[in-house]
């Protein structure tokens, strides 16, 4: 198997990407990662497809500067509205992240489920076409309007998000889904709130697991994985950094630079 010892490139409009973060660290622990969260432009979810794919260009170009082998599109609203640009611009491998639709209707007992995403994830062709694959199960679509903010200013546990969570999802509640698939990046750090709403047999799927295993992939049968000794994460942000360095805890330097 061949080795590639530069480091993986990964990126969001934010902090919402380290939620996939985590789960390709802790699966491939020896690469090299470099995180960027674009949190000075989030949240992508309202800019239009031309603005989205301007964006992730800029955020690609840093990531190349670095040397990276392959890059993670951690952000649903940046794959849902630019892979397909991306792939025919660059030849380096990509792995997007799409809301997890088909495990939630392949198990869905009432054939009801529930999606929260951003307005772009939702307004996209690309959702469109994956959804319209499942014309016998209900997809209650909901924008989670408000919710990256709120991540972003470090406000989970506030009582606003407590109050937004509640209506968005009491109505998904009433109409019997048993999923609720999370289809933003950022949505995970919210699951111990959802928790405290959704009744127990209800569901939570979100794609970070699949994304870690595709990376996975993608080194073992493409790019080859690392055998450097320096596997050090460096986390950018283009704003404070304070919210960030929470997410990620004391070990992890984040540094802020301009991109
Ligand atoms: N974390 C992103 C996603 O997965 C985008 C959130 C936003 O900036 O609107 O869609």
């Amino acid at each position: 198997m061949k080795s590639n010892n530069q480091p993986i490139g990964i990126f969001d409009s934010g902090i919402g990407g380290t939620s996939i973060w985590k789960e390709i660290h802790a699966l491939l622990p020896k690469e090299k990662t470099i995180y960027l969260a674009d949190s000075k432009n989030a949240p992508y979810g309202q800019k239009t497809k031309e603005e989205i794919i301007a964006l992730s260009i800029k955020n690609i170009e840093f990531l190349l500067k670095m040397n990276c082998k392959l890059i993670v599109v951690a952000c649903n609203t940046a794959t849902t509205n630019a892979i397909q640009e991306l792939r025919a611009k660059y030849d380096i491998p990509f792995i997007g992240i799409e809301p997890a639709i088909k495990p939630a209707v392949t198990n869905s007992k009432t054939q009801i489920i529930g999606i929260l995403a951003t307005q772009g994830t939702l307004n996209s062709e690309l959702f469109h076409i994956n959804a319209a694959k499942y014309k016998d199960v209900k997809i209650i679509e909901q924008v989670g309007h408000g919710l990256v903010q709120l991540i972003e200013n470090g406000a989970i546990n506030s009582p606003e998000m407590t109050h937004l969570l509640h209506s968005y999802l009491d109505p998904m509640i009433q109409a019997n889904i048993d999923y609720l698939v999370l289809g933003c990046s950022h949505f995970p750090y919210l699951i111990p709130q959802i928790k405290k709403i959704l009744p127990a047999h209800i569901q939570i799927i979100d794609s970070g697991e699949a994304v870690a295993k595709q990376t996975q992939n993608i080194l073992r049968e493409k790019v080859g994985f690392s055998e450097a000794e320096d596997n050090q994460p460096i986390f950018y942000t283009n704003t404070n950094p304070k919210v960030l360095k929470e997410f990620l805890g004391v070990e992890f330097m984040v540094e802020e630079k301009e991109f």
